[in-house]
């Protein structure tokens, strides 16, 4: 929901706060705030709005001669996005400060207890209170105490004495970093259901960032902390202490395959429309070496389930949010076909709050891209309570969710940085095709042949998709003039369809802000039909598949209404352009496979009339990346 970012070490500090802002500024986007260290006194510049803004007021501090500092580009959760909310924060000397993800549930009650110890606070934030909170508790040793042999140490132990204390008093979520002026060359990092990762530069300088993109620039040497670990970081030093007990322990630095170009736009105009057109290829990346076209033998060793453990599970329970939770959708049809396991779908904010049957014979696979959306989590943390194996299908290596699971199967789409998912979901549902594979492979549900048949159209449909992409967006943009003005939109699509008819409603609400909405074909009729007359425009998913002739029988009804209808349907159906000119027409591919090549028309469709709306298509308003607060 927000970027921080940190450094010290040998590089100037404002450059590299800056550069890390910029790539976590698809985490939130109305207000950003650097602080660093000056010659022992603390700089403060923060700015309303998008980071822009405060690169603006930066002037002459881009050159400062400092290299420790923080940054903050906020999602505002407590108080309005200005200035005066935006982070870092500060205590009341000013001398000690933080920035913060997360949200701190008992704020009010340690305002109130702060206030009244005479702390005065300068924003409506829940953050600030953290600020005051360790400064309560920051006992400064007394000259005597810091001898020039020991300083360091005593005073780094004072500040990570009051930053523990601070934290048991705080309910909530939270990766934080910590600045204080009275130790100039050490900052403080914590986690707890927030992300935060560290990264490291061949030995000289440490780093913390709320997500890899913001290290890629200067490093792909990283370690991830847990939830309830503390980090102390200086140049050279990094050290790493349980929360709760204190004790020391070590950490692994992990080598990320990611690299800074691909966080970059790559000559493309929006990452979202870059991220549209690497769909072949993170489609391929995350089939490639795990299906035998040969044998149909899928490998998913990561899952760390085999066939005895799969041959217990009697029910599996998907669990996801948002445009993740659309491929769930996908899935269902496709296990409950070909594996022949019962699959339950739920949304993640959804499934915390019913009665759960859940037990050791129901399997818990959750889907998503960051790997650290708050409700997702919480769902699999309460189902291992439950007794069930964990898996998750994921696009961020060493993310929470991966870290909790029993088993992961990575999509390998890359850093998907436009706030509107694309390529992610159409790797996700690569991903949950193998998974439906492997299972009907361990389950005996799916013979070799019908496997090499189904790895090949999996396969296949990055090539459609590669072939199709500029036909397509040239078609779409034809289409644009007729369609950008529209108030409202329906999105209708039967069986395998109907997901991609939802995630079409979604993705062209969320960068358009026009109300669009999907159903189910066969549920127009039921109420939703009222809506349509000449003004309604409906976007219908009708490929010659097993549902094609009950699919147009909706249309024909919609048509009847004067409904303004643009279809997505097969090459060479000329029945099509009896019922519209609005044809967007899609090679014939194995009807498994419609979900994967159907989203890419609506994907272009929800682009193209945003930029003719003018709305910023990689940062939508009041929208995050990743929802890490509930
Ligand atoms: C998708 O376009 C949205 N940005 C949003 O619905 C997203 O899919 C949802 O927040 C889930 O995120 P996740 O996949 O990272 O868990």
């Amino acid at each position: 929901m927000c970027g921080i970012v940190g450094y010290v070490g040998p590089r100037k500090i404002v450059p590299v706060i800056l550069e890390g802002l910029r790539r976590l500024e698809y985490r939130g986007y109305d207000s950003a705030g650097i602080v660093y260290l000056q010659d022992g006194k603390v700089m403060k510049h923060r700015a309303a709005g998008k980071l822009s803004q405060l690169e603006a007021i930066i002037d002459d501090a881009i050159v400062a001669p400092s290299h420790i500092g923080l940054g903050h580009t906020r999602w505002a959760t407590h108080g309005a996005p200005t200035k005066e909310n935006a982070h870092p924060h500060s205590d009341c000397s000013g001398n000690l400060v933080v920035v913060h993800n997360g949200i701190i549930e008992n704020y009010h009650s340690l305002r109130v207890e702060l206030q009244a110890k005479g702390h005065r606070f300068s924003s409506e934030t829940d953050t600030e209170v953290l600020a005051h909170l360790i400064e309560e508790y920051l006992v400064v040793p007394s000259p005597s105490e810091t001898d020039a042999g020991s300083a360091a140490p005593v005073l780094t132990d004072a500040l990570v004495s009051a930053v523990r204390r601070a934290l048991e008093r705080v309910e909530g979520s939270y990766a934080l970093g910590v600045l204080w002026a009275g130790q100039p060359d050490t900052l403080i990092a914590v986690r707890n259901h927030s992300p935060l990762v560290l990264g490291v530069e061949d030995g000289h300088g440490s780093f913390l960032a709320s997500d890899i993109p913001a290290l890629l620039p200067f490093t792909n040497q990283v370690i991830f902390l847990e939830d309830l670990e503390l980090a102390i970081l200086t140049a050279d030093t990094r050290r790493f202490y349980s929360l709760e007990s204190g004790a020391e322990i070590s950490k692994e630095v992990k080598v990320i395959e990611w690299n800074a170009a691909m966080a970059e736009k790559g000559g493309y105009r929006h990452f979202m429309l870059k991220e549209i057109f690497e769909q072949p290829q993170s489609i391929i990346n995350t089939v490639s070496g795990r299906i035998d076209l040969e044998t149909g033998a899928v490998e998913l060793p990561e899952m760390h389930l085999g066939a005895d453990d799969l041959q217990k599970i009697d029910r599996i329970f998907l669990v996801a949010c948002g445009t993740s939770w659309h491929s769930a959708l996908v899935a269902k049809y496709w296990i409950e076909h070909w594996a022949g396991i019962p699959v339950e779908v739920d949304i993640a904010s959804e499934f915390r709050y019913r009665r759960l049957l859940i037990n050791e014979r129901v399997l818990t696979v959750a889907i998503s891209q960051s790997g650290e959306t708050a409700d997702t989590l919480a769902g699999i943390r309460l189902a291992k309570k439950l007794g069930s194996k964990i898996v998750t299908i994921c696009n961020v290596v060493g993310s929470t969710m991966t870290r909790e699971a029993d088993g992961t199967v990575y999509t390998h789409a890359g850093p998907e940085i436009g706030v509107a998912s694309t390529k992610a979901f159409t790797a996700q549902l690569a991903a949950l095709f193998l998974f439906t594979l492997y299972l009907g492979e361990q389950r005996k549900t799916i013979s070799p042949e019908k496997r090499r048949e189904l790895g090949q159209a999996l396969i296949g449909i990055a090539q459609v998709i590669e072939t199709e992409l500029p036909r397509l967006q040239e078609e779409i943009r034809e289409l644009v003039d007729r369609y950008y003005d529209c108030r409202d939109f329906l999105f209708v699509g039967r069986g395998l369809n109907f997901p991609i008819a939802l995630e079409g409603a979604l993705k062209l609400k969320e960068i358009s802000y026009i109300h669009a909405e999907g159903y189910a074909a066969g549920e127009l009729k039921h109420g939703p039909i009222a809506l349509i007359d000449k003004d309604m425009p409906v976007l219908a998913l009708v490929p010659q598949d097993s549902v094609y002739q009950k699919s147009i029988s909706n249309v024909e009804e919609i048509k009847a209404r004067s409904g303004r209808l643009i279809l997505l349907g097969t090459q060479g159906d000329t029945h099509l352009r009896t019922i519209t000119d609005d044809v967007i027409s899609l090679p014939h591919v194995h009807e498994e496979m419609n979900p994967i090549l159907y989203t890419i028309p609506a994907q272009l469709l929800a682009y193209e009339i945003a930029i003719r709306r003018g709305c910023d298509v990689d940062q939508p308003r009041n929208l995050a990346k990743s929802v890490t607060v509930e």
